[in-house]
């Protein structure tokens, strides 16, 4: 029997449908995906979503399961318009938390050896040494030490820096100094220089970087997103930035996606702007996964990574 499978990637997307489409085939010929926004949808038992219009996916009644096609579900369970039971299961995958790796390391590396200053000198003949932040002394603070975050932290370790992590519930991660709880969140903003946010979006996460927790910074501090928009007060950021509190901060994630070209965060100099890329959902790493969650949905047992709802991640 036909498995259909109902789709939606931000806006009808027919060539990544058909993209995944073939991917998942490979592990199920019978898997027919479908647009969300179609008749046919109407029959299917599964979707598979980015960021869909809720309201449409709350209509389909046969559905069994949701899955997102990224590892962050805040797109799915925001606003609690998926108000009643299904399982609602996200992609793990570590193609991409080594990607986001690749991406916070190169961030960090540009901001200690001043990648940016160097171009500015090229462009204006300029041969001299810029100063160099001396990396053994760093401190860097990883919020979020889950799937993604363990990997980010542990790798930056293996590149001699001191990396510490925060989490919900306390883990083990050797080399690593994992902490919990909220007095812990403040010392870490406290004697950090390098603060990384790769929390997911929750009720407890929204706002999290504001100006009282950018205010206890050190004076300097260096601050990377690749979470969600909306954990940070995006004024507040401008704010710490203008004032030279915050020296650099390097964004992939922003409260209202694509940017609006009217946002401030554009226009300085201390921000560095990237259009929600650091760890890209990959079809060809991640299509035996979602394919193993649809089975499992049409026979009614919970996929692996099915969230728990009443935490929201
Ligand atoms: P995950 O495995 O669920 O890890 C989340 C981490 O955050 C865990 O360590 C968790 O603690 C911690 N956490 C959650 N709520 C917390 C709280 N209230 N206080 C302290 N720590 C808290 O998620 P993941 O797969 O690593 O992904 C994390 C997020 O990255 C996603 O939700 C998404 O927003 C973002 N992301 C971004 C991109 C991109 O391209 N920019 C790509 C993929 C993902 P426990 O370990 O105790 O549960
Ligand atoms: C991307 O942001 C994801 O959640 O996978």
């Amino acid at each position: 029997m036909m498995s259909v499978v109902a789709f939606y990637s931000n806006h009808s997307n027919v060539e990544l449908q058909n993209e995944w489409e073939n991917r998942l085939k490979i592990y199920n010929p019978l898997i027919n995906l479908v647009p969300l926004l179609s008749d046919q949808a109407e029959y299917a038992k599964t979707a598979l979503l980015w960021k869909p219009p809720l309201e449409r996916v709350k209509k389909l009644k046969n559905l069994q399961g949701l899955i997102s096609l990224g590892q962050g579900v805040d797109h799915i369970i925001k606003d609690n318009i998926i108000d009643y039971e299904i399982p609602i299961v996200r992609i793990v995958d570590p193609f991409m938390a080594k990607s986001m790796s690749h991406w916070v390391v190169m961030s960090i590396l540009n901001y200690i050896r001043d990648t940016f200053g160097y171009y500015t000198q090229q462009k204006n003949k300029i041969y001299k040494p810029r100063k160099e932040i001396n990396f053994t002394t760093l401190k860097i603070a990883v919020y979020g030490i889950g799937a993604i975050g363990s990997v980010v932290a542990k790798d930056l370790k293996q590149l001699g820096f001191r990396v510490h992590g925060w989490s919900r519930t306390q883990k083990k991660i050797s080399g690593i100094n994992c902490f919990i709880g909220k007095d812990k969140f403040k010392y870490l903003l406290e004697t950090c220089d390098i603060h990384i946010c790769l929390l997911p979006l929750t009720i407890e996460t929204k706002n999290i970087f504001n100006n009282s927790s950018f205010k206890i910074m050190k004076h300097g501090s260096c601050f990377i997103n690749a979470g969600r928009g909306e954990q940070v007060v995006e004024e507040h950021l401008i704010e710490n930035c203008k004032l030279g509190h915050i020296s650099a901060a390097i964004l992939d994630v922003y409260r209202k996606e694509p940017l609006p070209k009217e946002s401030k965060l554009w226009d300085l100099k201390e921000i560095r702007i990237w259009p929600h890329v650091a760890a890209e959902t990959n079809p060809e790493t991640a299509a035996k996964q979602i394919a193993n969650a649809i089975k499992h949905i049409e026979n009614g047992k919970i996929p692996p990574n099915t969230i728990e709802r009443k935490l929201g991640y």
